[in-house]
């Protein structure tokens, strides 16, 4: 006889050996099933990083079930195309003519508070798009705070608006010597280069603000003169040739006329001289037309040891023997102290005296 504890103890293991293989089976479909899914989505990444330009039809394709199991991958992809994008030129946020007006003084905390998206130094760029210039704002600076604070209040908001990558620098004169213009512009163009890879520089003076922010504060094809439209020359250019007030240059176009005279002691000639420099290196000026180009004066007494050069009438006459040698090449100065604050860097410089 057969002992049944026998049949029934393989009975047992027949089914142990069924169970096993049911539990492997299921074990592999599942892992096959996850793999698959993790395919698909490393798929769909693949695609949506290589064609950034299908993105948003992707997108729409894409179900809410999809977006919800992958949020981070699709915001992340979307800000990486977006910040892609060269901005628009020229920039769909401008407003176009401004009021101007200084009849109520501002405060640097004002002009702080309305301006939070700037870093220190007065550096800013826009986050949404790559701006299309890299511009340093120069400003040749001495004792003239409350002129400096309606500039910063104006400036700031327009030069956002024109979606530029900017940094604002003021070259403070120290001391007491006959004040300098164009040597503290040589010496912005160097020092803000020290700084950042700035494209264009803007040679701006303190006291003049433009009155249309399509007047837009970068470089162009040729040198730009950017104040053409004064109140204070009844909004007409005072003569063809004049070069003053704020003025832009690519690096390669300043560096074409070697940068600016250094030997202009007092008020007057510097931005004549500059005049000459382009155009005996065959340039031309480019400006805005008079309506875009208008600008607003602060009215001011002349500041003591800025008195009209008596000099000039004769170097004005000479800048082509000049300029190979008085420029960017020879230029010498003492940094004193750079200060940092979130509308500006302040650099205060010791220029040195006349010949
Ligand atoms: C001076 C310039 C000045 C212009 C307008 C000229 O006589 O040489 O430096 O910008 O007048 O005031």
């Amino acid at each position: 006889m057969r002992d049944p504890s026998g049949n029934f103890s393989f009975l047992q293991r027949i089914c142990s050996v069924v169970v096993l293989l049911c539990f492997v089976h299921i074990s592999v479909t599942v892992l096959y099933y996850l793999r698959t899914l993790d395919l698909r989505s490393s798929f769909l990444q693949i695609q949506q990083i290589n064609s950034p330009t299908q993105n948003v039809l992707k997108e729409s394709a894409v179900t809410q079930a999809n977006l919800e199991r992958q949020p981070a991958l699709a915001t992340n992809v979307s800000r990486e195309a977006e910040a892609l994008k060269p901005c628009p030129d020229p920039s769909p946020l401008l407003v176009g003519p401004l009021r101007i007006e200084f009849s109520n003084p501002v405060s640097l905390d004002l002009v702080r508070s309305e301006n939070p998206r700037l870093s220190s130094g007065g550096r800013y760029k826009p986050t949404d798009c790559i701006a299309l210039q890299k511009v340093a704002m120069i400003i040749p600076f001495r004792n003239r705070d409350e002129h400096l604070k309606f500039w910063l209040y104006y400036l700031h908001p327009i030069l956002q608006r024109q979606q530029l990558d900017y940094g604002v620098y003021v070259i403070n004169q120290a001391g007491e010597e006959r004040f300098n213009r164009a040597k503290l512009l040589n010496i912005g163009y160097t020092e803000a280069l020290k700084e950042y890879d700035y494209e264009c520089f803007v040679f701006s003076d303190v006291d003049l603000i433009p009155m249309d922010d399509r007047n837009t504060y970068k470089c162009y094809s040729q040198p730009r003169h950017l104040s053409v439209s004064m109140d204070k020359f009844g909004f007409k250019l005072p003569y063809n040739q004049y070069f003053g007030g704020v003025s832009s240059m690519s690096k390669q176009q300043f560096l074409k006329i070697n940068g600016f005279p250094n030997d202009y002691w007092g008020w007057g000639g510097e931005d004549d001289d500059i005049f000459n420099r382009l155009s005996s290196r065959g340039m031309s000026i480019s400006r805005p037309n008079g309506q875009i180009g208008k600008c607003r004066m602060i009215r001011h007494e002349r500041d003591k040891q800025n008195e009209p050069n008596p000099q000039r009438f004769d170097r004005i006459a000479h800048t082509r023997e000049t300029m190979n040698r008085d420029g960017i090449n020879s230029l010498s100065y003492k940094v004193i102290k750079v200060e940092k604050d979130q509308l500006f860097t302040k650099i205060t410089v010791d220029v040195g005296k006349p010949r």
